[in-house]
């Protein structure tokens, strides 16, 4: 019988991390449950660090960027040991269930605990990145949308000021999508993503097209691992053909992770949170909670970690109209 629901959040923070995690433990409180927080993602349960929550322990919260029970990457938790110490920790602690929020790898790392222990498991998805398949977006990536547009905003007055080209990196592990809809977003000359890889002459042309019209600034957004060495190779590419352009590099790092949540971050991760004890109330294991065309749907753990979202063509195809 389900009493006590375990939550943690695992890999790179997002944030509406914390508003997931309020929803979580308010949604189960309200169903007669207990809920316990284990800090530190999967490293956590291994090591039993565990706290009973109320509804007090998540006040004040939902505005917060990271994550207040802190997130890992455990890579004991990848072995069999690991995972039977956290099994252990489950036991000792009476946790019939665990929620998950986090990306791929705390969907893979949970998706495997569940089939050697039978415990139920769902994930929610926190991530900046938005690559996981079975969902319009995840947590967290709204706000770091949002926090890279602001940046190439202000990149724009000093390079429109000095007339350079600046190669801006943006994170996303193996996707495009932050890189592509910031470029959208930003106005920004070209996008480099993994899942179209421009040859650098379309790069080049972009930004000469731009020059023969009298626009001397260019600002081209880079994957970070499109391209073996991220903005900086593409800038000496450039510098290379072009010697005449300045080109400068901006890495954005972890600043993209930061910060108070959007709305729509707020949003989604408040009814993500209610709907993936609801799913564990209805008897739901090893399912994503997921967004789809605004309503929530419950995804196999398998098809969201090993299906592959691609990019939206016409994003694409926008991108490359409306920066010539
Ligand atoms: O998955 C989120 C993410 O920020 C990726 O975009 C990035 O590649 C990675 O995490 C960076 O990880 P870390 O914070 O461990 O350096």
């Amino acid at each position: 019988m389900l009493k006590t629901i375990g939550v943690l959040t695992s890999g790179g923070d997002a944030p509406g991390m914390n508003a997931a995690v309020r929803a979580v433990v308010r949604a189960a409180i309200s169903q007669g449950l207990d809920v316990k927080a284990i800090y530190r993602g999967y490293k956590g349960l291994i090591d039993g660090e565990v706290k009973t929550f109320t509804s007090q322990d998540v006040s004040g919260i939902i505005q917060r960027g990271g994550t207040i029970i802190k997130s890992a990457r455990c890579m004991e938790f990848k072995t069999p040991e690991g995972r039977k110490q956290a099994y252990d920790t489950l036991l000792r602690e009476h946790i019939d269930a665990l929620v998950v929020i986090g990306g791929d790898g705390t969907f893979t790392g949970g998706r495997l605990f569940a089939q050697e222990y039978d415990v139920p498991v769902i994930g929610i998805p926190g991530t900046i990145d938005n690559d996981l398949w079975g969902t319009d977006a995840t947590i967290g990536y709204d706000t770091a949308l949002n926090t890279i547009m602001e940046c190439i905003d202000k990149l724009r007055d000093t390079a429109t000021s000095h007339e350079r080209v600046f190669l801006v990196e943006v994170m996303g592990r193996d996707a495009g999508f932050l890189t592509l809809n910031a470029a959208i977003a930003g106005g920004c000359e070209a996008a480099i993503i993994p899942e179209r890889k421009p040859i650098v002459e379309q790069i080049e042309e972009a930004i000469g097209s731009g020059r023969r019209k009298s626009k001397n600034s260019s600002i081209v957004l880079v994957q970070e691992h499109a391209i073996e060495g991220g903005a900086a190779t593409v800038a000496q590419m450039i510098e290379k053909v072009h010697p005449e352009y300045s080109t400068r590099v901006t890495v954005l790092g972890h600043l993209q992770r930061g910060g108070s949540p959007t709305a729509n971050d707020r949003i989604l991760a408040s009814r993500m949170g209610v709907a993936a004890v609801q799913a564990l109330i209805d008897g739901q294991r090893n399912v994503m909670v997921g967004i789809q065309n605004d309503d929530i749907v419950l995804v196999p753990l398998s098809k969201a970690i090993h299906q592959k979202k691609d990019i939206k063509e016409d994003s694409w195809q926008a991108m490359m109209v409306l920066s010539i």
